[in-house]
């Protein structure tokens, strides 16, 4: 059997489902173009009959991102798996992704079906799905927590139908290593023509148990594992992928497999999906936490100082943290500033260069030492995923602890001046007032959090924000300045911004094309 892993990424399906998050079609694009170039094998961009969001999504991303395979997914219905193939035929490899759950509980109480109605539904969706495409994913959903009798029977009807991968879900974060180990062994010695298959897994993180559970049906004849850049999904998540690949590329004396991924990329593709998501990375998160690689103790420090091995398993540079020796600062020129960013994987367009470059310069004049994390918050905010229908033009807030909160807000659209005033309990309230005076639009703002970029009193303020309108849909919004206040405003700003361009987007869909946010 092979040594190869391959990696299927699921942060735009899977990932998206978390609570709170929605990601545009471009941010959409942004993100699965960093996964292809972190090397994932597999880009599950989304479930295209559940929005015609989702839909369009899935549909940039395999139009627009090459060099990888993008599935969508289905429910074992033809109707689902004619929209998804219409969403990734333009794929260079395009895969049908369908599934069907398999557990009793599931079938008594979600489908109401038999399990021969299951099995026929299962077997009929694998086919039709391969009238289109010979890439076919079939998952029994609830695996883990379904009759192995029964798994083993449909795993075997849907390889015999055409399915290329059997993806077995530990949908509900039940298992337990020991016990799943054994149970992806007895379903690969069982089932019948598995050596035409690959064995996948795909396990949420309910009990803290994802990735473990992931490497261990690795070392059972799993050769494809599922999860989601810094373990975002359903509930608790799934397995972080980060996690899974240095896993088997740190201990490969122990696991003896490998997988494509350019390690160095990992620190870049979670800070994006971060941002992008508005899902904070915890400082302890493994791999990707701000303090994964950072060393308190004295003792630790001097080990460290002497040899690095001393108290370190990876390298940072191996996921993409080592620093740079050239200092940026306000004498440094467009050329080298151009040259940074080629340096650290970005690529600009012109006008994005000139927009980050003048954003830069003015943080120079008020930082001495502009760090990659600056330029990295600078670029990230002027890449521009969605177009800005308002921005801010200026900002006074007027507030203290006897005076009532206060602000006044110019807000150019198309390139007039707009402005409000409002008062409010405080004055990130104030700014969203004014603000919703000049866009007339309600906002409920359902999170705020600041943190620092860089340490130092100086550093950046980094202010991500959600608001909704309608109690469903929930845009995440990100502001950076060195006044935390005109942080605030400029993350409200471009939440409206999201908002609105979202509503553009519903409404130049043709009617009858809505079938409202559905996700599994
Ligand atoms: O958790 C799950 O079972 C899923 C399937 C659709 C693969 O997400
Ligand atoms: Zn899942």
């Amino acid at each position: 059997m092979s040594q190869r892993v391959y990696i299927f990424d699921t942060t735009l399906r899977d990932g998206e489902q978390s609570p709170g998050v929605s990601l545009s079609i471009n941010e959409k694009v942004q993100i699965a173009r960093q996964l292809a170039r972190l090397g994932v094998d597999i880009i599950e961009a989304g479930f295209p009959i559940s929005s015609p969001g989702d839909f369009e999504g899935v549909r940039a991303v395999a139009r627009e991102v090459k060099g990888v395979t993008v599935a969508g997914l289905a429910r074992a219905n033809l109707r689902d798996i004619d929209r998804t193939w219409e969403a990734v035929r333009q794929a260079e490899q395009p895969r049908i992704h369908t599934f069907i759950a398999t557990s009793d509980i599931h079938l008594k109480y979600k489908l109401r079906l038999s399990r021969e109605q299951v099995l026929e539904a299962a077997v009929a969706a694998v086919k039709h799905a391969r009238s289109y495409t010979e890439d076919v994913e079939f998952s029994a959903e609830d695996a883990s927590r379904s009759d192995p009798e029964f798994l083993v029977q449909v795993l075997t009807a849907t390889i015999k139908a055409g399915a290329r991968v059997i993806n077995i879900p530990d949908t509900v974060g039940y298992a337990v290593p020991g016990e799943w180990g054994g149970f992806i062994k007895t379903i690969c010695e069982r089932v019948a023509g598995i050596d035409r298959a690959i064995v996948s897994v795909h396990c949420h993180n309910d009990l803290g148990l994802a990735v473990a559970n992931s490497l261990v049906a690795v070392s059972n004849g799993a050769r494809q594992v599922e999860g989601a850049i810094n373990g975002i999904g359903e509930r608790a998540g799934n397995a972080a992928l980060e996690e899974v690949i240095m896993a088997l590329h740190t201990r490969k004396d122990q696991f003896g497999y490998y997988t494509g991924a350019r390690t160095e990329e990992i620190y870049r593709t979670s800070r994006l999906v971060s941002t992008l998501t508005g899902m904070k990375v915890q400082p302890n998160k493994a791999i990707v936490g701000n303090n994964a690689f950072a060393h308190e103790a004295g003792i630790h420090q001097d080990g460290v100082l002497k040899e690095r091995t001393t108290y370190e398993i990876m390298n940072p540079a191996m996921v993409g943290l080592s620093k740079s020796n050239l200092v940026m600062g306000k004498h440094s020129g467009r050329h080298a500033f151009r040259q940074r960013l080629e340096d650290m994987g970005f690529s600009l367009s012109d006008e994005e260069l000139s927009r980050a470059f003048e954003h830069f310069k003015k943080l120079a004049d008020k930082k001495s030492n502009i760090t990659d994390e600056d330029i990295e918050a600078i670029v990230e905010e002027e890449m521009h995923l969605v177009p800005d229908s308002y921005t801010l033009d200026y900002l006074h807030i007027s507030s203290g602890t006897t005076v009532v909160p206060t602000a006044t807000i110019g807000l150019r659209k198309e390139g007039k001046l707009l402005e409000e005033a409002a008062c409010g309990n405080g004055p990130v309230d104030a700014i969203c007032k004014a603000v919703d005076k000049i866009t007339k639009i309600q906002c409920t703002m359902i999170s705020w959090g600041i943190s620092a970029i860089t340490a130092g009193k100086d550093a950046l303020g980094d202010v991500t924000l959600k608001i909704t309108r309608d109690g469903q849909k929930v845009y995440a919004g990100r502001g950076i300045s060195t006044d935390i206040l005109e942080a605030s405003a400029k993350a409200y700003v471009n939440a409206v911004n999201k908002m609105i361009w979202d509503a553009n987007q519903e409404q130049s869909r043709p009617a009858g094309n809505n079938t409202g946010n559905n996700k599994i």
